[in-house]
């Protein structure tokens, strides 16, 4: 079977790209159904863009890669198909775009786009070996027919590990290596990071909002602690830039500081220990569960030098994690094929004409909150407009 474009995916990315690449396109998958991490994302709402996208908000070898493709298909063309879809939509927080209803509308949304110029989806379908002679060959089976597909153009639009439960695998990074593209390192990233010996599992279930910090990464957002550590979107953000051995630094109380709080006290309520005055400030359980030194000393005793010893620890609370929920949890895979060996303006692979990497398979890795999605559809868009304008 000849085809103009295989397209090896059917998520959001590989989906988006049959929509664009013009007439001949064939998108397979090995799952049962197409763009299951888009069925599940945002909570069952599917958070399909952020309004400030801009390439300050993802992690790259090359953080001038995302420029072009961002910049030709910006999260307002996105929102334009969602509108003449008739998909009800809201802006949740920080540019965060959600469906009003479910995800499964964007799933469908992608399904009829790419089947709409007459492209093929074939689900159940494994991918077998890929040859490459001018055109690729690939060996399929589908629903245990096995044939071999030939096309002028190969997308590969496979994803990366995280959530192999749902059919995740590391097959872009075999293809990217079989046709000489360098990998950068991957590991999972926007995950819960863990500690030994479970110490909040007691404030399990508790959030509140932060600062958190690594290195020279800050997000102000929500922490919230879990059995086996700390999660909260303050969390998944630093973990994308978080190394084993690393401490995270926490700010209880971005919004306030803690030692004015402390200073008015010693006089109005002299008697209460600090941590009695803390625990209208910061949740009580939080406090009870601390151990630092004087939060059990009267606040009228405190001399300034202890109330700032006390309350720089609560804003920066510093902790050394031993490691994350790894790819079980993980919404992405940070790294993947390197960018210095593709074009920018067209995904398409500098020394294999006809090859594409897109989606989260490539070293671009954006922050919690739409932004891996848009650069699914900004990177399957400009390898499928180059691939519909090449004919
Ligand atoms: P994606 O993983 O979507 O698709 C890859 C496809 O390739 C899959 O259908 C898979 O079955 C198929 N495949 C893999 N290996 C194959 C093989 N060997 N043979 C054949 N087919 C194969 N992002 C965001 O912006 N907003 C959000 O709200 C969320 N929420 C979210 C929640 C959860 C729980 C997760 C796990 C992730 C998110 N994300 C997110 C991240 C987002 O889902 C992710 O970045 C995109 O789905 C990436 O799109 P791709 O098309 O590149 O890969």
């Amino acid at each position: 079977m000849q085809v103009n474009t295989l397209i090896l995916g059917a998520g959001a990315a590989g989906l988006f790209c049959a929509a664009h690449a013009g007439a001949d396109v064939l998108v397979v998958d090995h799952a049962s159904a197409p763009a299951e991490k888009v069925r599940i994302s945002g909570g069952g709402r599917c958070n399909f863009t952020n309004l400030r996208t801009g390439p300050e908000n993802f992690i790259s070898g090359n953080p001038h890669f995302s420029k072009s493709a961002l910049a030709r298909f910006r999260p307002a063309d996105f929102l334009t198909l969602i509108q003449a879809h008739g998909i009800a939509w809201h802006e949740k927080t920080l540019g965060q775009l959600f469906c009003d209803g479910s995800a499964r509308q964007i799933v469908a949304l992608l399904m009829d786009m790419a089947t709409a110029g007459g492209g093929q989806v074939w689900l159940n379908t494994s991918v077998g070996q890929v040859r490459h002679d001018g055109q690729f060959q690939v060996d399929l089976n589908r629903d245990g027919q096995r044939l071999t597909v030939t096309a002028r153009h190969l997308v590969v639009a496979t994803g990366g590990k995280s959530i192999p439960k749902m059919g995740a695998t590391g097959f872009a990074y075999d293809i990217a290596r079989q046709f000489g593209h360098a990998l950068t390192d991957t590991r999972p990233a926007l995950v819960p990071l863990t500690f030994t010996d479970a110490p909040f599992a007691p404030l399990s279930g508790l959030s509140l909002p932060v600062t958190a910090r690594t290195g020279t990464a800050a997000f102000d957002e929500a922490l919230l602690f879990t059995h086996r550590g700390l999660s909260g979107p303050a969390i998944l953000q630093i973990s994308s830039f978080w190394r084993e051995g690393q401490d995270i630094a926490l700010n209880m109380s971005p919004a306030r500081p803690l030692a004015p709080v402390l200073q008015q006290a010693r006089t109005a309520t002299g008697k209460r220990t600090a941590a009695t005055v803390l625990a209208h400030h910061l949740p009580a359980r939080l406090v009870g569960h601390l151990d630092l030194p004087d939060l059990g000393t009267a606040v009228g005793g405190l001399s300034d030098a202890a109330i700032a010893r006390l309350t720089g620890a609560l804003h920066s609370w510093t902790l050394r994690p031993t490691g994350t929920e790894g790819y079980r949890t993980a919404e992405v895979t940070l790294g993947g094929v390197a960018t210095d060996s593709m074009s920018a303006r067209s995904m398409e692979s500098t020394h294999v004409p006809g090859l594409y990497f897109i989606g989260e398979c490539v070293d671009v890795t954006g922050w919690l909150g739409g932004y891996n999605f848009q650069w699914a559809w900004a990177s399957a868009h400009a390898a499928g407009v180059a691939i519909r304008d090449r004919g």
